[in-house]
């Protein structure tokens, strides 16, 4: 979908014009609205047209057709719809072979895990940060900072070279979005520092020291698992200071921002971002009620600077049909993203929406896997049709 312009340096969002040379200019030809998402003229459809993830040059375009109007795709553009909680061997063959990647791209792997009893070893990721989206389950998850008592809707960033191991007590299924650069968490410019959620709501371990052992610790570097063994508990900090640590964040402490009169782009909905990715929390909220010309669903849209996956957690799914909790979309760039027919008919009647999905939006092209394409529904791009 659409995001943010993001400056992948400083980690924060930027509005310079970096794909906008020269002064800002804009034209109007031919039939159009006067303010972009409100009245559109009878019978047409608007196409916002962007770069930078509509934070750089934009165009609307008024359209006969809907432009995801097809009768054919034939193609690698083709958008699919995954059902990743059947990924073979999801959590099988140890803790780094059982998660199962089904999109990657050279700052991102995307991939589904489940765990079913206490991993037998520690593990420390040495290739990237890891944010965790617990989709289903609870339990234990200890770090080197402390233990943290996880749960459905908890995001748990993980940075880069902390150990950690997971004890669940349900069975726990995990969306896992290893990224090879630091995560932060975006500015959020006019809204401020704490709108969406304060900071002090983010969870981060007390140390808490274990004991026993052998253990052994298997640390991934370049995909390749090293296993050290130690005959004590590697979790032995009694105390620790600093701001480099493990984040829990449940999405009910997250709370999203709407306008009563304007569709607000994704890009409101930032959680976390990366280097040339960005995760969005999309959560219940009211619709677009105090104007009849306003639109209540997502316009169609060329974000053609980015890919978009979008993780389907629990609720109702507004602006797609027969899609489930626990599958994902994958809409890549360069086709056009849009609402199904049937959610712009259900639009004109909703006053709420209570769906719960993680969008990752990335920068550079995502490629499915061997094993994503493996739980690609078929006929996915047909229901448009
Ligand atoms: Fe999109």
């Amino acid at each position: 979908m659409f995001i943010q312009s993001l400056c992948f340096l400083c980690l924060r969002p930027f509005r310079t014009l970096e794909t906008t040379p020269g002064v800002p200019m804009q034209f109007r030809k031919g039939l159009t609205s006067v303010q972009a998402h409100v009245d559109v003229p009878e019978g047409l459809f608007e196409e916002e047209y962007a770069r930078n993830g509509f934070f750089g040059r934009t165009s609307h375009l008024y359209r006969s057709q809907p432009p995801v109007g097809w009768t054919d795709i034939d193609g690698d553009l083709r958008p699919e719809a995954l059902r990743v909680l059947d990924l073979a061997g999801l959590g099988e063959g140890g803790y780094w072979k059982g998660r199962v990647a089904f999109l990657e791209n050279e700052d991102v792997v995307i991939s589904l895990t489940m765990l079913r009893e206490a991993m037998p070893a520690y593990v420390r990721n040495a290739d990237g940060d890891e944010v965790h989206f617990v989709h289903k389950g609870a339990g234990e998850l200890e770090t080197d900072f402390g233990p943290l008592n996880y749960e459905a809707g908890d995001y748990l960033v993980i940075p880069r070279g902390t150990v950690y191991r997971y004890t669940p007590s349900d069975t726990t299924s995990l969306l896992i979005v290893e990224a090879f650069s630091e995560v932060g968490i975006p500015d959020r410019g006019m809204l401020g520092r704490h709108a969406l959620f304060d900071t002090d709501v983010i969870k981060t371990p007390d140390p808490a020291p274990r004991e026993g052992g052998p253990f052994q610790l298997e640390i991934k570097r370049l995909g390749r698992i090293t296993t050290v063994t130690y005959p004590f508990n590697p979790i032995n900090t009694v105390g620790w200071k600093g701001d480099l640590t493990v984040w829990q964040l449940n999405l009910r402490d997250i709370r999203p921002v709407m306008s009563e009169r304007y569709h607000l782009p994704p890009s409101a909905h930032s959680t976390w971002i990366m280097r040339n990715a960005v995760i969005c929390s999309f959560l219940p909220r009211s619709l677009e009620n105090g104007d009849p010309g306003a639109m209540k669903v997502p316009f169609f849209h060329s974000n053609i600077d980015f890919d978009e996956v979008l993780f389907y957690h629990d609720g109702e799914f507004f602006s797609r049909a027969g899609i489930e909790p626990g599958m994902v979309t994958f809409h890549a760039q360069g086709i056009h993203h849009g609402p199904h027919p049937k959610a712009i008919e259900a639009a004109k009647t909703k006053t709420f929406t209570n769906e719960k999905a993680v969008m990752i939006d990335t920068r550079n092209p995502l490629q499915l896997t061997e094993a994503g394409r493996s739980v690609a529904m078929a006929d996915y791009w047909k229901s448009w049709m």
